[in-house]
């Protein structure tokens, strides 16, 4: 299995949202790769997160990359507003009512990197066609929607499915994966292929500083790249 660099994406859902700016410096600080913005539109998922004009006015407070993760069902009538609003990636689900390629060629045309996500319910094959127009491919470990749930481990063979994929045609594709990742389970998802691991109640939960938990995730998951 061919590695990539490990990063971590802390999810801005489980941060204080009282404290927003304070807690994102807190991880960057703490060696965050980039920041997961989960974005819920109370239609794909049953759930309201937050829109373009936080992921605006939170850009400047950090300089880390953001990762926005639509949730959404119409992802071409917003895709736009969160490029502008800063968005360094940006990844729509297989699973939207929009015509996948015509987002990703969107996000693309904009010169935002390109991610494409599968829910835990979607094989692998959903993706196969788009790989080729891809920056990342997001594996969902949760059913979408709220964070603190539990993480899939049967999701693991199409993860390896995915980096198989990507090894054997010599892709220049990121996996991340996201959902009840943490401590206890980051080296699971690395030695299955992933690279960009998400963590929410992970990385902003807990009674430990934020910057520690950033620390502890990558630690472990650098185990699981050595098995
Ligand atoms: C789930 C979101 C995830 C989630 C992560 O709908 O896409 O990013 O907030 O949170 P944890 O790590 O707590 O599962
Ligand atoms: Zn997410």
């Amino acid at each position: 299995m061919m590695n990539r660099k490990i990063m971590i994406a802390p999810s801005l859902l489980s941060a204080r949202f009282t404290h927003l700016a304070e807690e994102v410096r807190m991880v960057e600080d703490g060696g965050a790769d980039m920041l997961h913005l989960d974005i819920m539109d109370g239609h794909f998922v049953p759930n309201i997160s937050f829109g373009p004009a936080v992921v605006k006015q939170l850009r400047p407070t950090v300089s880390i990359p953001f990762d926005t993760h639509l949730m959404i069902s119409h992802p071409l009538d917003y895709i736009e507003k969160f490029a502008d609003a800063g968005s360094d990636w940006i990844t729509v689900h297989t699973e939207c009512d929009d015509c996948v390629a015509s987002s990703i060629a969107m996000i693309k045309d904009l010169g935002v990197k390109a991610g494409l996500s599968l829910n835990p319910a979607t094989p692998f094959s959903e993706a196969r066609e788009h790989m080729k127009d891809l920056d990342m491919l997001l594996i969902m470990t949760v059913v979408p929607g709220f964070s603190g749930q539990k993480f899939m481990e049967d999701v693991m063979p199409k993860l390896r499915e995915a980096k198989q994929f990507i090894d054997d045609n010599k892709l220049n594709i990121d996996i991340q994966v996201d959902g009840g990742i943490g401590r206890q389970n980051a080296n699971i998802v690395t030695a299955n292929g992933g690279n960009i691991l998400v963590a929410g109640n992970a990385a902003f939960g807990g009674d430990e500083p934020l910057a520690s938990n950033v620390a502890a995730i990558r630690k472990v998951a650098s185990e699981g790249q050595l098995q």
